[in-house]
């Protein structure tokens, strides 16, 4: 580190999950995927933030709250490459990667306009599929395939 860095951009926690390396612009989607806005918990959020690997990226502290895998890997779409942190009486005691599921359920729209889920009360549903290393969502109703992540409601 060049400079000598004399705070934390974003204080410490004592229990709880560190969602880390979010790219910038999909911290949003996150918060809303994991339900965040009606969490009570205490959260944090720092955005923008200067990262050395992503030039900037989002980060997500939310203490006394520890979240299934199943849950987390709901954000593989938006953040890919993030690391989660639990963190235990203010240590990291586990640092892991978002496992991309197979099946996504709601969360994302498909880009068919033609496709029943765009036009009746159905919740979306895809199998992933990775292709040079982007991730494609092949849809359970109408069978295209949706090559960028569009979130529900778009
Ligand atoms: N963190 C926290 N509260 C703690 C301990 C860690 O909020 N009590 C946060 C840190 O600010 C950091 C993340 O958890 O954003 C991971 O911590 P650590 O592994 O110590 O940081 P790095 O080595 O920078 O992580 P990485 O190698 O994953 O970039
Ligand atoms: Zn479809």
């Amino acid at each position: 580190m060049s400079e000598k860095q004399t705070q934390l951009k974003v204080s410490a926690i004592k229990d709880g999950t560190v969602l880390d390396h979010i790219p910038a612009q999909s911290i949003f989607q996150v918060i809303d995927i994991l339900d965040l806005a009606h969490a009570a918990n205490p959260i944090t959020i720092g955005s923008n933030l200067e990262s050395k690997t992503l030039g900037r990226k989002g980060i997500i502290k939310i203490a006394d709250r520890f979240f299934e895998d199943a849950e987390l890997s709901r954000i593989a779409l938006a953040a890919p490459d993030a690391t989660v942190n639990v963190i235990k009486d203010y240590e990291v005691v586990q640092k892991k990667k978002i496992e991309l599921p197979e099946t996504i359920v709601g969360i994302a729209k498909c880009s068919n306009p033609m496709c029943v889920t765009n036009h009746q009360s159905i919740p979306t549903r895809f199998s992933t599929v990775v292709d040079h290393k982007k991730v494609k969502l092949l849809c359970h109703y109408c069978e295209k395939t949706t090559e960028e992540f569009i979130p529900l409601g778009h």
